[in-house]
């Protein structure tokens, strides 16, 4: 299974994917290539020091969202490298009906918190300001919505009292490090099927 991997940030994330990758977790999975709208993303950096193919595609003239002639961009480049399963990993636009189109139910993203509490931005630190006593992480399938596809897996992560914004996503960043290769390993061993909007996943 090819996946392709869409970033905007440092790409710790993507770090824990080559980790899987190397280490047998992810055996069959190729990383076919890195897409990035900032240019110099240290994603794109990471990729290239692991020798896998990265771009940046630049995504204006939008700031939150991929669409019109630059989602086409990414759907040739994604088209070009082969790629079976899009990974978002700390990609910071909505992406829009025609790369849904292109992969469908084949486009997953990790998301800061336990959905369907704090969608968008910024979860982690609207968490503390709420004052939850647990959050997390989630990988989930990327629908029309924002952050309302499918979920996948989910992690929990304690609040402790003294919690900052930063300390909680930090703990909750090594959650995702190992939910999000397994989302991927279960998707490539095909064990994930559908009830409505529910996933079922075999053992
Ligand atoms: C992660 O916290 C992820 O949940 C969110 O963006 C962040 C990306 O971090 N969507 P990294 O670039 O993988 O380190």
């Amino acid at each position: 299974m090819k996946i392709g991997v869409l970033g905007s940030g440092k790409g710790s994330n993507f770090q824990a994917i080559i980790d899987a990758v190397n280490n047998g977790e992810l055996d069959g999975v190729e990383i076919a290539v890195v897409i990035s709208d900032i240019k110099d993303a240290y994603i794109l950096q990471r990729a290239r020091q692991n020798d896998i193919r990265a771009f940046y595609i630049d995504a204006s003239p939008y700031k939150t969202k991929l669409d019109g002639e630059a989602e086409k961009k990414y759907i040739k480049c994604l088209q070009e490298n082969g790629v079976d399963l899009v990974v978002l990993a700390g990609f910071m636009r909505m992406v829009k009906s025609s790369i849904l189109q292109a992969f469908p139910r084949k486009i997953i993203n990790i998301h800061p918190a336990l959905l369907p509490a704090f969608p968008g931005l910024d979860s982690w630190r609207r968490a503390v300001e709420y004052g939850v006593k647990v959050s997390g992480c989630t990988v989930h399938f990327v629908d029309e919505g924002m952050d309302t596809g499918p979920i996948i897996a989910q992690a929990v992560v304690t609040l402790d009292d003294n919690d900052t914004p930063e300390s909680l996503h930090k703990r909750i960043q090594e959650k995702e490090h190992k939910i999000l290769p397994y989302a991927i390993s279960i998707i490539k061993d095909g064990r994930i099927k559908f009830d409505g909007r529910r996933t079922v996943i075999s053992r």
